[in-house]
């Protein structure tokens, strides 16, 4: 059993909450005052700024005009701008936040990344914390919409991403996943009338009550340029007919961890289970929420629980209780999370990014869902969908793990992939992405490495 207090490890992770800034500085952009990634707007109580703020606008101009500025000394030329495109890209949430690191390490020789946190997510556990430990760099601007009901949050979040749009005119948008962030995004780019790119496109769960279905079906049909994780994402937008271009590219979510794969030191030797629970069809009733801790129960080892502050606040709210086995945390940061996995005896979960991260461990998954959007981690038989049936979950904890664990989620070079996607799609030299690139590096081969498995 695992301390419950994080013990990081990994020299590059040490202190890391310490180190005020990783990489933003360099950018010269304004960062949005951090009261915009507060829990300020927790509750709504408090009508939030924008934080769009004359300050952040004037500062990007004043970058644009160094960028682009005729008189700037050092500027860069027509062809220079041409080749170094500028793009915009979207997060908002905790899984964006942690995939969109390589992403950002692969565009930075070759496009001029604006990084623009919606503030969907807003906890220091959920975002600030996650900044930190990804070595993401810090975002240009926070629009600081904070929890809302969902229409609401989709609006604003537009309109400011809207507005940032018009006044830094980049070549592309970048959205990924599947979150109230994402559709914002492509709503945005859409409106603008500037090209959409989606990472992690074609995933479906078919279940139409997730807000996710919607986000990720409506991203898709927006999106000029579709970066699918799977052959079998590729075939769920052939077949709905998509009118951008699909590249299976891998999953960067798996090149996040296999850069940290050598270092990660599991916290325990499989004894005990981690948990996580957040989806709203988990969270939304007492019932659905007291079965799924009820499967939790059924396990025969301790479980660790990093409550996401929704599941916190439905425990709290209906005055639920954990089983006895069920030890309930704070949200961890990503590389104690990677930690907590790797020690597992099992996973139990309904968060898409965890499932993955149990099948890149090789770590036996059971997910309470009905359904899951990775198909191929249960096709492969490392997955176990349970709903919220205790027997069902206790049966699964001893079924049999396979012998095989093919690549299905790519080589870990996604993120090199999607730059490269992005580059080609924008007719940009792309010269300085070969450095890296792993042999083969054009998209479509190294694609046809990614089908192992795959498909639903
Ligand atoms: C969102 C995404 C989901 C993703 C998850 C990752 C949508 C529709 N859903 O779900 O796909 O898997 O993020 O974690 O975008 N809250 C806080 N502090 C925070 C953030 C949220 O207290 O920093 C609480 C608020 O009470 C809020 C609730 O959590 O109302 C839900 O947050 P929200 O961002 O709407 O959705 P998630 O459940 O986090
Ligand atoms: N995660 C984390 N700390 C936690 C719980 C999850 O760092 O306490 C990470 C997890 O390792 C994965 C990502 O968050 O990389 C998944 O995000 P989440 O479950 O919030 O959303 P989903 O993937 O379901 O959209």
């Amino acid at each position: 059993m695992p301390e419950l207090a994080p013990t990081p490890t990994n020299p590059r992770w040490t202190h890391v909450a310490d180190e005020p800034t990783l990489r933003g500085a360099g950018s010269g952009l304004a960062v949005s005052p951090s009261s915009a990634i507060d829990g300020a707007g927790r509750g709504l109580a408090t009508p939030r700024p924008s934080a769009i703020d004359g300050a952040d606008l004037a500062a990007s101009g004043a970058l644009r005009e160094r960028i682009t500025g005729p008189s700037a000394a050092g500027g860069h030329t027509a062809a220079e701008r041409i080749a170094r495109p500028r793009v915009l890209s979207v997060i908002g949430a905790r899984p964006e936040i942690i995939q969109a690191a390589p992403v950002c390490e692969a565009l930075a020789p070759v496009a001029e990344e604006i990084l623009v946190h919606t503030g969907q997510h807003y906890d220091e556990a959920m975002s600030e914390s996650q900044i930190l430990a990804t070595r993401l760099p810090r975002p240009h601007h926070n629009l600081g919409v904070g929890s809302r009901a969902r229409e609401v949050q989709l609006d604003l979040a537009r309109e400011r991403l809207e507005e940032l749009i018009r006044a830094e005119r980049p070549a592309a948008v970048i959205v990924r996943g599947d979150t109230n962030a994402t559709l914002s995004g492509a709503l945005a780019a859409a409106s603008c009338g500037v090209p959409l790119v989606h990472v992690e496109a074609g995933l479906r769960s078919y279940r139409k009550e997730m807000p996710e279905e919607h986000n990720r079906i409506e991203t898709d049909r927006l999106s000029q340029v579709l970066c699918a994780p799977t052959e079998g994402a590729r075939r769920n937008l052939e077949s709905e007919g998509v009118v951008g271009e699909i590249h299976v590219t891998g999953d960067p979510l798996c090149d996040t961890l296999e850069s940290w794969r050598a270092q990660v030191r599991p916290a325990g030797a499989g004894d005990y289970l981690l948990a996580t629970v957040h989806r709203n069809y988990n969270t939304d009733s007492p019932e659905r929420l007291a079965a799924v801790l009820a499967c939790l129960g059924r396990a025969p080892l301790p479980v660790l629980l990093p409550l996401h502050p929704r599941t916190r606040g439905a425990i709290d709210g209906w005055g639920l209780q954990a089983p006895a086995n069920v030890k309930l945390i704070e949200p961890v940061t990503y590389t104690r999370m990677l930690e907590l996995e790797r020690g597992a005896r099992a996973i139990a979960t309904d968060s898409g990014g965890v499932q993955r991260e149990a099948y890149l461990w090789g770590v036996r998954c059971i997910t309470l869902r009905e359904e899951t959007e990775w198909v191929d981690t249960v096709q492969t038989g490392w997955n176990t969908l349970v709903g919220c049936d205790p027997d069902a979950f206790a049966a699964a904890l001893r079924t049999p793990l396979p012998l095989e664990r093919p690549p299905i989620f790519g080589d870990g070079h996604a993120a090199q992939r999607i730059a490269q996607v992005v580059v080609d799609y924008l007719g940009c030299s792309h010269q300085a992405l070969g450095e890296g690139m792993p042999p083969g590096g054009e998209a479509a081969p190294l694609a046809a490495g990614l089908g192992v498995g795959a498909g639903t």
